[in-house]
């Protein structure tokens, strides 16, 4: 979703922002643009589509040490040029940045124009360039204040100023905001991405804060303009991690990189002496754990399908009820909360604000959560204050996988620490620590069947429609392999519990009607093998994914992976269908990394 880049220090500004708001194209953007303090005026760049159309237009010197940057992905108004970000106020003093949702727009620009300012584009962030710009306040960052005030919404906003242009000024509400402080210069960002390649060294604002960032310095303020001190923290990427390398794909390397990725999520948090977890973030002492009488996942997407994995997992390991709800429903739903209830936010980006907007329902209403997030510092992270690090690394392309498969390590961790708190023995406990400890090289194993499930993507590339069918734990997957299979290929796909196929779908089944039917290493397997039956008597082909040799005798295709645990079997299945989205998507000739109308992280309602 929208980016945002700033910076200010003694280099040439624009190559800066571009090459900022290069790291944030994955985010997803449908134009983008640049605007600079040079000589006394504003210079403004923008243009619609990708980046490189931006720079192959940007004037050779275009000059400024100071300016910001934007991608934009839209909301308010058509991808356009003057609908793109940096916003100029009527007179060209002011120019802003915005991520989020300036929400009373409407009023503000009806009184405005009713004052005789004249619009140039159909946005909503508009607004706050002439709220700044017309403010009677004294200073700049006073003036952006007022501004703020009178706003209702999300922001992350960045402003120049062509009469303070040794200062940028930025302020967060519900949408991030992060400082990268430098030598003799710093920055601005909505992500970190767009920093790490200048410094490590971070500050986040928290909602409510502006920042004076100027070359040498920063300060940091609420919105009553008290002083708020704040520490820099170390980002542990650095500029590598965001590298393609060699791969044509963000999603191939990420899919590839995952038995390292769980590693790294297992990475001293396994007490094989009490056959337990050591989860340093997750702030519960025996006695709580005691306590909770239920268990319930928020989350979004794939972190939801991941929640519903996780869910089933946490409550066969410790017994406590345990469902997952998508956080986008939950927090409309006037949710009882529960004070016995351990709720669990789920997010890669950190960043989602319907999973954002959950956690502070639960926290108003006085409930316990945690999360289990990947980026560090990010606000879902900070807001939930315990809670599991994936450490899978930056996930770039906008379809989750690495941190998919890690969520449900991380949530096998929790079950096992909250397992041996209660009713698991020390045998299963055990039983589950060997079994985590052998999936990394378990899963590069599995991705060894990406040769034949390329193949496969190649034989039902006629296939308009697919079903993936799965039962108990693997009903989560057959949920997720239908989502990356229609986000990255356009392929219509649906997921649905083996034993729902005569309730209805299977109407649909037909020869151009390919069904994927999951196996996990379960005592269901006799009752999946009927549900594949059901599919093969109405003649529609079947790609069966489990353990069992046998299978390749009674379906048309047969994707063999290792067998593990039954409560961790499902990671592995879950891999070849991963593959099957990505060759899928790749013999289609699609934009594999940046699906077509969608964004990696939703900072949007
Ligand atoms: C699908 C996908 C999305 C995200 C969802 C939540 O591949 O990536 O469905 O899972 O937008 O995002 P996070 O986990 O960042 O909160």
């Amino acid at each position: 979703m929208c980016g945002i880049v700033g910076y200010v220090g003694r280099r040439d500004a624009s190559p800066i922002l571009v090459e900022g708001l290069q790291r944030l194209e994955y985010r997803g953007y449908d134009s983008a643009g640049v605007a600079v303090v040079n000589d006394g005026s504003i210079r403004v760049h923008k243009a619609k589509g990708r980046v490189s159309d931006l720079l192959a237009g940007l004037p050779k010197r275009f000059g400024g040490t100071i300016g910001i940057g934007h991608t934009r992905w839209a909301t308010h108004g058509v991808p356009n040029e003057p609908n793109a970000h940096p916003h100029l106020d009527a007179e060209g003093r002011i120019a802003i940045v915005h991520n989020g949702i300036i929400e009373n727009f409407k009023e503000i620009r009806g009184k405005l124009q009713s004052e005789g300012v004249a619009f140039s584009s159909d946005t909503d962030s508009e607004v706050l360039a002439h709220l700044i710009s017309r403010s009677k306040a004294e200073g700049l960052v006073e003036k952006v204040r007022e501004a703020l005030l009178s706003v209702e919404g999300t922001y992350g906003i960045c402003v120049v100023d062509r009469d303070t242009p040794d200062t940028l000024v930025a302020a967060r509400n519900g949408s991030p905001i992060v400082i990268g402080i430098g030598e003799k210069e710093n920055f601005i960002a909505s992500d970190v991405a767009a920093l790490v390649r200048h410094t490590q060294q971070v500050v986040y604002l928290d909602d409510g804060e502006i920042a004076i960032v100027k070359a040498n310095e920063f300060q940091t303020l609420g919105l009553d303009l008290s002083e708020r001190t704040k520490r820099s923290q170390k980002v542990d990427w650095d500029v590598g991690t965001y590298d393609k390398g060699a791969h044509d794909h963000y999603l191939r390397k990420e899919i590839l990189e995952q038995p390292e990725a769980v590693t790294r999520a297992l990475s001293g948090r396994l007490d094989t002496r009490f056959s337990t977890s050591h989860l340093g973030g997750v702030e519960l002492d025996p006695k709580e754990i005691l306590r909770i009488k239920r268990i319930q996942v928020l989350a979004c997407g794939s972190g939801y399908y991941a929640g519903l994995a996780g869910a089933r997992l946490i409550e066969s390991l410790s017994r406590i009820p345990s469902s997952a709800e998508p956080a986008s429903e939950f927090r409309y739903r006037n949710p009882i909360v529960d004070p016995d209830t351990l709720y669990i936010a789920v997010s890669q980006s950190g960043e989602t604000l319907d999973t954002l907007r959950a956690v502070q329902e639960v926290k108003r209403k006085g409930g316990m959560v945690t999360g289990i997030v990947n980026v560090v510092g990010s606000s879902i992270a900070r807001e939930c204050g315990s809670g599991i690090y994936l450490h899978a690394g930056p996930e770039v392309s906008v379809a989750s996988t690495k941190a998919f498969t890690s969520t449900i390590v991380a949530f096998a961790l929790l079950g096992l620490h909250l397992g041996r708190v209660r009713d698991l023995s020390p045998s299963d406990g055990a039983r589950i620590i060997n079994a985590l400890s052998s999936l990394p090289d378990k899963i590069t194993e599995t991705l060894q069947t990406e040769e034949q499930v390329a193949d496969l993507a190649k034989k039902y590339l006629d296939s308009t429609s697919a079903f993936f069918i799965g039962r108990v734990n693997g009903f989560p997957i057959a949920c997720e392999g239908a989502q990356k299979l229609k986000e990255i290929s356009y392929v219509h796909a649906e997921a649905y519990p083996a034993s729902e196929l005569k309730h209805g779908p299977l109407a649909l089944v037909c020869p151009e009607f390919v069904s994927v039917v999951l196996f996990p290493n379960d005592d269901l397997y006799d009752k999946n093998v009927s549900a594949m039956e059901e599919i093969k008597a109405r003649n529609g082909p079947v790609i069966s994914v489990g353990h069992n040799p046998e299978l390749a005798a009674i379906s048309d295709d047969f994707v063999r992976v290792p067998s593990s645990e039954p409560e961790l079997d499902s990671i592995l299945i879950n891999i070849p269908l991963q593959l099957f989205a990505y060759h899928s998507a790749l013999i289609r000739g699609v934009d594999i990394d940046q699906p077509r109308n969608l964004a990696k992280s939703v900072t949007v309602e």
